[in-house]
């Protein structure tokens, strides 16, 4: 090689290595001054690596930020979609710490590597091939360790991954102690159970502590096997090496040469371990996630999911006027999927006609809010069939069915937004204020709206917890009305209102919905007995079914339901005159004997005075 060739290929090595790491350069500076043929070049060509190296961290800090919402999107668009007994199984602080903590790791953690693991790729093959050129015989025998790190790599990174995701799991089980307390901060507080779920949340916390202490550990193990074994090489190196100098097949400065190489390859192999640590971490950390994003939901909800399958029937095949509200359960037995040992619903049949308006009751833990669940279509029976206007509901596609469909359910939650983005809560940024205002009216909620200072743009707070009890119902009722169902469920959904409040949302409904289909679940007895048709279930059955009237005839269940209410009236009517008489404060404040050894002071507040 002339001097000019080898003055080119020195620059080449410094451009290319220091682009890499400009660590990399000093075995050929070295080199290079035991030859003493240093040159001042090397100061330039620090820049081009420089700007190089910047570009390569803007790149990986982009495709970092782009990779985490790709994920996030995805993993959130499929859990969204998956059927209510998904939710009944996993809980909320477990999805939502899949969706922060673990896209993080996983995100975070494979970027940087990646960033580090393409500059000691490169490197380590460029080193390999230089190595090469000094001494192919000093190469293969730093080679021949390949499959042994190869090998002990592998078993390190199956187990250290699999912890990776025990620590994921034990996470998101704090993150869900965390949810669960916080969400229910008023419970905790009213229990004085603060240091509870302080312990809870430290407990589960220390979990994920103690699977950390064994990945620290194996770590350590995985570390000082990798050294011991670069530094046997490095022995076996020198000692081939120092026979290879002495029989004059090798020049001293190319086994320094050489020598330093191989530390530098050392320390890239060092460097991929780490990165191999760290993408063994995301690859535990992205089971879940990857598992929740691949997941097909057992209940389908959109056409896209069931076309290939089965018939859908949507905006274009029913016209929305033609569905009468016709409502059929047929031979229905159903388990909820969380306990798919206890049917809730045993072989339930009832109909209900278009425009007309049924009551079901019966003690709590029935099965009433389990029949509204089907019909909504959260969950599909054992067996039996529910149908609307005599198709089942499985075959309307979801957006369809719901805008048919209305429910105010037994528990209603509001989200954090203004009253009015509660209330057009699905119907997108169309919704007109006159329409809100409207279906306020309908539900006797505009009045107590426009009391508040700010109107229809009121927050409703977290879960709707800044408004009264009695007025998130009105807000739910009017969120179902104003999309002018064609079925009407009311789960429990006037529980909260005094009977004043009561009959004007009733005779709104009745007034409004004429001619379409309503679903009343109730309780109290003044809520029942105005409807056309009563159905009483108990333990999963249907075991009566008439008016109120034709019920009391008959002398069976309703008629006892309705005999004990009459009867906790009476009572409720005497406490009052006795809290009356002691107070004059118009809040029951009833004294009574609970049991036969409690005689305790019990503070009730009550909207139902019948
Ligand atoms: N998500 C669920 N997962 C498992 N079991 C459930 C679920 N929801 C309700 N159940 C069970 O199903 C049975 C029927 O419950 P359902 O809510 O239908 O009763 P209900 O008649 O509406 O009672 P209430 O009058 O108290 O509201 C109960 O035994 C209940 O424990
Ligand atoms: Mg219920």
């Amino acid at each position: 090689m002339s001097h000019k060739d080898d003055q080119r290929w020195f620059h080449i090595r410094v451009s290319v290595f220091s682009a890499i790491d400009s660590n990399s350069i000093l075995p050929t500076i070295i080199n290079r001054f035991i030859r003493s043929k240093f040159s001042a070049l090397l100061v330039d060509e620090k820049i081009l690596p420089e700007i190089v190296s910047g570009c390569r961290g803007w790149c990986f800090s982009l495709a970092m930020a782009r990779l985490g919402i790709r994920v996030r999107n995805r993993l959130f668009g499929s859990v969204i979609e998956q059927e209510i007994g998904f939710f009944d199984k996993v809980k909320t602080g477990d999805i939502t710490s899949r969706l922060t903590s673990d896209t993080t790791v996983m995100t975070d953690t494979v970027t940087l590597n990646m960033n580090i693991f393409t500059r000691n790729l490169i490197l380590g093959v460029g080193i390999i091939v230089f190595m090469f050129k000094l001494s192919w015989r000093l190469s293969l025998l730093t080679l021949i360790a390949f499959p042994i790190v190869l090998g002990v790599s592998k078993v390190y990174g199956e187990y250290y991954r699999d912890l990776a995701s025990k620590v994921q799991d034990a996470l998101a089980a704090a993150n869900n102690v965390a949810e669960e307390a916080l969400s229910a901060i008023r419970t905790v507080r009213s229990f004085a159970n603060e240091d509870g779920e302080k312990d809870r949340y430290r407990t589960s916390l220390h979990k994920a502590y103690k699977i950390n202490v064994k990945q620290a550990n194996v770590y350590a193990g995985y570390v000082w096997c990798t050294q011991l074994f670069e530094l046997g090489l490095t022995v076996a190196v020198l000692y081939y090496g120092g026979h290879l100098v002495l029989t004059k097949t090798l020049s001293g400065g190319n086994l320094v040469s050489f020598i330093l190489y191989q530390m530098q390859l050392g320390n890239c192999i060092d460097e991929i371990g780490e990165v191999f640590t760290g993408l063994m971490q995301a690859a535990g950390a992205s089971e879940k996630v990857f598992e929740y994003i691949d997941r097909e939901p057992v209940v389908k909800n959109t056409v896209k999911d069931r076309m290939d399958t089965e018939s859908v029937i949507g905006q274009s095949e029913v016209e929305s006027d033609k569905i009468s509200g016709l409502i059929e359960f047929k031979n229905v037995t159903f388990a909820y999927p969380s306990r798919p040992d206890t049917n809730v619903l045993k072989n339930v049949s009832f109909t209900v006609q278009p425009g007309e308006v049924v009551a079901l009751v019966g003690p709590s833990g029935g099965g009433k809010s389990s029949c509204i669940n089907l019909l909504e279509h959260y969950y599909e029976p054992i067996t039996g069939q529910i149908l609307l206007d005599k198709k089942p509901v499985k075959e309307y596609d979801h957006k369809f069915l719901h805008t048919k469909i209305s429910l105010v359910g037994q528990e209603p939650v509001l989200y954090a937004r203004s009253i009015k983005d509660n209330i057009g809560y699905g119907l997108g940024s169309d919704v007109t204020i006159e329409t809100v205002q409207q279906a306020a009216g309908m539900a006797n909620a505009h009045e107590f709206i426009m009391e508040m200072e700010k109107q229809y743009v009121t927050e409703a707070g977290e879960k709707g917890q800044q408004l009264s009890g009695g007025q998130k119902q009105r807000i739910a009722i009017a969120r179902a009305l104003i999309r002018k169902p064609v079925v009407l469920l009311l789960d429990e959904a006037t529980s909260a209102l005094d009977s004043e409040s009561e009959h004007v949302v009733q005779q709104a409904i009745y007034k409004n919905l004429k001619g379409r289909s309503v679903i009343i679940i109730a309780h109290r007895l003044s809520t029942v007995e105005k409807a056309d048709r009563i159905i009483v279930i108990d333990k999963g059955c249907v075991i009566e079914e008439g008016s109120h009237s034709e019920l009391l005839r008959n002398n069976g269940k309703y008629a006892s339901l309705v005999q004990r209410q009459l009867l906790q009236t009476e009572d409720e009517v005497e406490d009052r005159v006795i809290s009356l008489d002691n107070d004059g404060l118009g809040v029951g404040i009833a004294k009574r004997d609970i049991g036969l050894h409690f005689r305790s002071t019990c503070l009730i507040t009550s909207s139902s005075w019948h």
